[in-house]
């Protein structure tokens, strides 16, 4: 039912910077849909976002509420997502929800993205689909696992721990627009892009880190599993932001150095959650999950971005 073969824009991937400068702020997003912060951005990032003001988009804070029920097909199916501006699509949990004709809920279709048009939840909801699929994204740019073990890069972004309680306070409650089961509902966790671009840098045993951050992202699985025990679960690994183009206009005086750190983190990282996603599974009856790993997927675009289209 669900399929995870969209090609991501290459522009969406995050840059990373040295220590020298101000690694969070430049992840920050600054302008755009949505956003009601500074627009100011950091020199050597530009802003991901159109301005809200050139778009006329609307904020998803500003979505209406709903009416009336909205018609829910007795044969959805339900993905609830969670993540960071890789994933998010500025959906608000207080507007429009998911439903038959508007399977993200709100902001319209393709909601507020990264890549300015669909990104690939949207493609994997609305076009790759082979079934009805309504999809609550939590999803929230500059995501970090939590602000307590990596903080981002304003105390404003929506941790995976906000969006886990903003479900569970929520959605998982089965309300009469979602009326999901263990059995018709995925759950996707794509987060760490954010967490080690701020923790690769820092002083300390990084990999040991590493471990830290993953046992509170499956303290947050744990609490999703919980009460039934059956549960889909997609865990998407992160990919290999040492070589974003922005890592790679950085100085290479630096970065030929520090971007083998970075990998050897990443690497430790997604070993780790691979693990951790397979013993999930095994040790509790009824838990499926599924790994996407975009690291390898994202190194065949680099490899030969041209096979791509690119
Ligand atoms: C895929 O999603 C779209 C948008 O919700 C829906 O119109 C379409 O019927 C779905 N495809 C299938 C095969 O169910
Ligand atoms: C960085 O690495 C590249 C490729 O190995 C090399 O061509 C370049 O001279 C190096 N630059 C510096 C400043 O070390
Ligand atoms: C495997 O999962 C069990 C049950 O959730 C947990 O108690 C254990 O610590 C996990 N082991 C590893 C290596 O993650």
């Amino acid at each position: 039912m669900f399929k995870a073969t969209s090609v991501f824009a290459l522009a969406s991937l995050a840059s990373i910077v040295n220590a020298q400068s101000s690694p969070i702020s430049v992840w920050a997003q600054c302008g755009g849909i949505g956003w009601a912060g500074s627009t100011t951005c950091v020199s050597g990032l530009q802003s991901m976002y159109p301005s809200a003001s050139t778009t006329g988009s609307a904020s998803a804070t500003s979505s209406p509420a709903p009416t009336s029920s909205p018609p829910v097909s007795s044969v959805a199916n339900f993905w609830f997502s969670f993540g960071d501006s890789y994933t998010q699509t500025a959906f608000s949990p207080a507007g429009n929800p998911p439903q038959v004709g508007q399977p993200l809920g709100n902001p319209p279709y393709p909601g507020g993205t990264t890549t300015v048009g669909p990104n690939w939840i949207d493609f994997d909801t609305a076009m790759f689909n082979n079934s009805l699929i309504l999809t609550w994204n939590y999803a929230y740019g500059g995501a970090t696992i939590d602000a307590s073990l990596a903080p981002p890069f304003t105390p404003t972004v929506l941790s995976l721990t906000d969006q886990v309680n903003e479900f569970l306070s929520g959605t998982a409650n089965k309300p009469v627009v979602a009326p999901w089961t263990s059995n018709n509902a995925l759950f996707s966790i794509w987060i760490g892009i954010n967490d080690l671009s701020w923790s690769w840098w820092q002083t300390g045993d990084r990999l040991a880190y590493n471990d830290v951050l993953l046992d509170a992202d499956f303290a947050l699985v744990d609490e999703l599993v919980s009460p039934c025990r059956r549960r889909n679960f997609l865990f998407i690994n992160v990919p290999p932001i040492q070589r974003s183009p922005y890592f790679l206009g950085l100085d290479p005086s630096e970065t030929n150095e520090t971007a083998p750190i970075l990998q050897s983190v990443i690497e430790d990282f997604n070993t780790k959650l691979a693990a951790r996603a397979s013993n999930l599974s095994s040790t509790l009856t009824g838990v499926k999950t599924f790994l996407w790993d975009s690291y390898t997927a994202f190194n065949q675009i680099l490899d030969d971005p041209s096979a791509f289209g690119s």
